[in-house]
């Protein structure tokens, strides 16, 4: 028997620490209906009130979502973050919005396609964790799963090009294989006219999905998690970036590798996160404050 198994106590104390641990234990597309609870860190990102990218919980007043989903000029006050949500159209009882305080866009990001598309966002105040609303652990410096391993993406992005998911549709996941990032490269150079000296699935990126294409995020689940299980943790290991088209036959999702970006989260969060294979937080830094920082054109 395993230890923790008859003990309440401590095994409450982790659900309400840890990351990456749903309580319940998966259209993009070519994907199923989540559960609800499922990937309580699924975070959607509105603008004026409608949703216009994934995100994820990370820690309780921070969200991890791509830069591509704040064009110019950003207008802080026009968004927000829903949390614990299922069906966008029938808003849940235990979902929770939250406005934003800062967005921080990495320094790299300049175009769609291009490199650093990843963002932080700081929520006005820390949420309320609870089973629907709970971070997921970050990889850290850990050397990333291999080529292969199954991972899931999830969102309320479309089901096709030019197929919105409709409200009434809860949350999609779909389970893709990472695949290495130069093997991807190739795979983009297929049937293209670009030399394949010049690489389009740039450094700090990640693929997933298949060859043969059929399972794919889509238009408006850029920003979301792609998640990978390690030690029985979900640990994000990828922000939706870009693809193209979605499921195409040698042209996989490709996702902003977290894993590449850890010192530039760690960096700008004053709030500890929380990893996957630290069960507890570390000390809180003192605070910093920044400004809105956004890259330079
Ligand atoms: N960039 C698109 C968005 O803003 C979709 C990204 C994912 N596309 C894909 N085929 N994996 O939502």
């Amino acid at each position: 028997m395993r230890a923790h198994s008859c003990r309440q106590g401590p095994l409450l104390l982790l659900l309400l620490l840890g990351c990456g641990q749903p309580r319940m234990s998966g259209r993009i597309v070519g994907g199923r209906d989540a559960r609800e609870g499922e990937w309580p860190w699924q975070a959607s990102l509105q603008y004026r009130r409608s949703h216009v990218c994934g995100a994820s919980l990370i820690s309780r007043q921070w969200v991890l979502t791509a830069a591509h989903c704040f064009p110019r000029p950003v207008r802080l006050s026009e968004y927000r973050i829903r949390l614990g949500e299922f069906r966008l159209a029938r808003p849940s009882p235990q979902a929770l919005s939250s406005q934003l305080l800062r967005i921080v866009l990495n320094a790299n990001f300049t175009e769609d396609g291009g490199q650093g598309d990843i963002a932080l966002v700081q929520l006005r105040r820390p949420v309320p964790l609870s089973a629907r609303v709970r971070p997921v652990c970050l990889p850290g410096s850990r050397a990333q799963p291999p080529p292969g391993t199954p991972c899931w993406v999830t969102g309320w992005g479309s089901l096709r090009p030019g197929v919105p998911l409709p409200g009434s549709r809860p949350l999609q996941g779909v389970q893709v294989p990472l695949i290495d990032r130069q093997v991807c490269d190739r795979l983009y150079h297929m049937d293209s006219d670009i030399p394949l000296t010049e690489p389009i699935v740039l450094p700090g990126t990640l693929c997933a999905g298949y060859a043969r294409g059929s399972k794919d995020a889509c238009q408006g689940d850029s920003g979301g998690p792609l998640v990978c299980i390690q030690s029985g943790r979900w640990v994000q290991e990828g922000v939706v970036s870009w693809g193209k088209g979605c499921a195409l036959p040698n042209r996989p999702g490709v996702y902003t590798s977290v894993a590449h970006y850890w010192s530039w989260i760690q960096e700008h969060l004053g709030t500890p996160v929380l990893r996957a294979h630290h069960q507890e937080p570390s000390h809180p830094r003192s605070h910093q404050l920044l400004p809105l920082l956004l890259p330079s054109f």
